[in-house]
């Protein structure tokens, strides 16, 4: 529920000043703009999770020219719509992405649901995407909270609760400040003002259009908000991951649907643990390559040994895979960790040439 007086305040105070520095961005309406094609907001908000405005950039550019509607999109095939994906991450975005395309051609004639019930009932859309789309497709008054308007609204009304338990209180203060009319430039707008001023480390309070309303400006220390939970340190996983090639091509595989990367091609490799296995797949001359591949996941980090060796030709590895010319090997969807290994080897059999 809203209440007038400081709360109206700020939603003004922020229009106002995103009518004049809204970010241009491909996917958006200029402010005060009433119509967007509701596919290509659903788009940009799941490429967006967890990934910034400029790696998403040439991926939405190239995802809308190929796959130009929602319809477009849902008869795409899977290793397609995986490989345009690869360097992305979080890949279970890209396999709901195709779950929710073919719900909607589907089940509702090519058309978003128009209301956040609606849009949340489809497969993979969750709280803060059906949010997203009703405000900014549809304009409807939805509360969209995302890390950079967790990190507004913890500083306009100096949250001391930490992260994550924070999040109910966040979200309510964020709902008491949301206007009935323009929610989804509001979003917008306060999205923008947590990437370009209200920034994590040394916010620009000097230029900020809430200096006035901002309670965190009045402290020592703005950045000190949102409080976090003291960070676990990440466990660290070893692992192998073995790269045969045979006449000018690599044997590839393809990652379990379920699982990190799943669905996604890949070098063979081992488990990734304390421990992994090092069993080649198969007998070969094999040369490891020093240092491993170093790479980081949500949950852990990764060293992984790559080991690289020409086979004969009857030499078939173990298990599915298909061969993959060498020099398309960039036209294969690697995920970023085996694209990288695949250039580790590149570079160390030029060493040795
Ligand atoms: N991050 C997530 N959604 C966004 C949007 N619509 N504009 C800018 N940054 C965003």
């Amino acid at each position: 529920m809203r209440v007038e007086g400081r709360e109206t305040k700020i939603a003004a105070d922020l229009l106002a000043h995103y009518n004049v520095h809204a970010r241009r961005l491909p996917w958006r309406a200029p402010p005060g703009a009433n119509a967007t094609d509701p596919y290509r907001v659903w788009l940009s908000e799941v490429m967006l999770q967890q990934t910034t405005v400029a790696a998403v950039g040439p991926y939405y550019a190239k995802f809308t020219a190929r796959w130009p509607t929602v319809e477009a999109l849902a008869a795409a095939k899977d290793a397609d719509l995986m490989a345009a994906w690869a360097g992305l991450g979080y890949y279970a975005r890209a396999r709901n992405l195709l779950a929710c395309a073919r719900a909607v051609a589907r089940d509702h004639g090519g058309r978003f649901p128009d209301t956040e019930e609606g849009l949340r009932a489809l497969p993979g859309v969750g709280a803060y995407t059906a949010a997203a789309v009703a405000a900014i497709a549809f304009g409807r008054r939805a509360v969209v909270v995302d890390a950079n308007v967790e990190r507004v609204v913890a500083r306009l009304f100096t949250i001391a609760t930490p992260l994550p338990a924070a999040r109910p209180e966040i979200r309510e203060a964020a709902d008491r400040i949301t206007p009935d009319a323009r929610a989804g430039d509001f979003a917008q707008a306060m999205m923008d003002l947590g990437a370009t001023i209200c920034t994590a480390r040394n916010p620009a309070c000097g230029i900020c259009p809430l200096r006035q309303d901002c309670a965190a400006v009045q402290t020592a220390d703005p950045a000190a908000y949102p409080v976090k939970a003291a960070k676990k340190v990440k466990p660290h996983r070893l692992g192998h991951g073995w790269w045969i090639e045979r006449d000018g091509h690599v044997w590839l595989v393809r990652r379990p649907d379920k699982g990190l990367l799943g669905g996604m091609r890949a070098l063979p490799s081992s488990d990734w643990s304390a421990a992994p296995d090092s069993t080649p797949p198969l007998a070969a001359r094999w040369t490891m390559i020093d240092p491993p591949v170093a790479h980081v996941f949500t949950h852990f980090s990764l060293a992984l040994t790559v080991h690289h060796a020409h086979v004969v030709q009857d030499a078939t590895p173990p298990g599915e895979g298909e061969w993959w010319p060498v020099a398309q090997i960039g036209d294969a969807g690697l995920p970023t960790l085996f694209a990288r290994a695949a250039e580790a080897v590149r570079k160390d059999q030029d060493a040795r040439d």
